[in-house]
């Protein structure tokens, strides 16, 4: 059986890797697949009853349908809201890549899929040596990029798929996702991108006022490793 597994990884922070990861979650759920979310570091959390939390390892967790403890979604659940690599020193912690690569080889042990959401963008660093790319390394996934729809976004587009090939990984797919209702030129945007991204568009994405239809403009049969089981 084909168990696929995706890293999503965006052009920056708040471009939308939380939404378009928990709508390809759904699609996937949708598909019959026992579906798993990893959100191996986060940095922003609040207390609830004595328990950190963080918005985005929460939204992951509502939508898989594989039930895991959030120590296992999210081994390094930091509580300041800044680079990894600063939020963990302020707790004398160290994000440590190997023990991540641990927990996920038990997520990918009890799931059929795995989606994991990886922190700001490709190159943000989460220890002193090591960065998010260094992460998408470890776990040895095909990443999915998704650009957030605005001024600069090629550039930080091109940026990041030669960082991930750089890494000798697969660019699997990519999202344009529209994140600013005012942006012009998003087609021309995307156009440009189609051309000097080779991998497939997996989607447009546009403004959403509920990001819960978001899997409708999804196409997850671009993606050969899912096309073979459907409901
Ligand atoms: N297509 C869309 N339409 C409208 N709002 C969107 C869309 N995509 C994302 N957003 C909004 O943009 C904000 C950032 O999205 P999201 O949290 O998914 O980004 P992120 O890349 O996961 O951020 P982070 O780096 O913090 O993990 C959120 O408020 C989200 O609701
Ligand atoms: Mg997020």
């Amino acid at each position: 059986m084909n168990r696929p597994a995706y890293f999503i990884t965006g052009t920056d922070t708040g471009v939308g890797k939380t939404a378009i990861s928990c709508a390809i979650i759904s699609l996937l759920v949708a598909r019959g697949f026992k579906v798993a979310a990893m959100k191996p570091v986060a940095a922003g959390g609040r207390l609830v009853d004595g328990v950190l939390h963080n918005e985005d390892v929460d939204s992951l967790i509502q939508e898989a349908n594989v039930l895991l403890p959030q120590e296992l979604v999210c081994p390094f659940l930091l509580k300041e809201p800044a680079s990894p690599n600063l939020a963990a020193a302020i707790e004398a912690r160290s994000v440590d890549v190997t023990h991540i690569a641990t927990c996920f080889q038990q997520i990918r042990a009890q799931a059929e899929a795995v989606v994991v959401e990886g922190v700001g963008g490709f190159y943000v660093p989460l220890a002193d040596h090591a960065s998010v790319a260094d992460l998408a390394l470890a776990l040895g996934l095909p990443v999915i990029l998704v650009v957030g729809l605005r001024l600069g976004c090629i550039n930080h587009a091109l940026l990041t798929s030669a960082a991930i090939r750089a890494k000798g990984l697969k660019l699997a797919g990519w999202v344009a996702n529209h994140i600013d209702p005012s942006m012009i030129f998003s087609d021309g945007n995307i156009a440009t991108l189609e051309k000097w991204l080779d991998a497939p568009r997996l989607g447009t994405v546009p403004y959403l006022q509920s990001l819960e239809c978001a899997g409708d403009y999804l196409n997850l049969d671009l993606l050969h490793e899912i096309s073979l089981k459907r409901k």
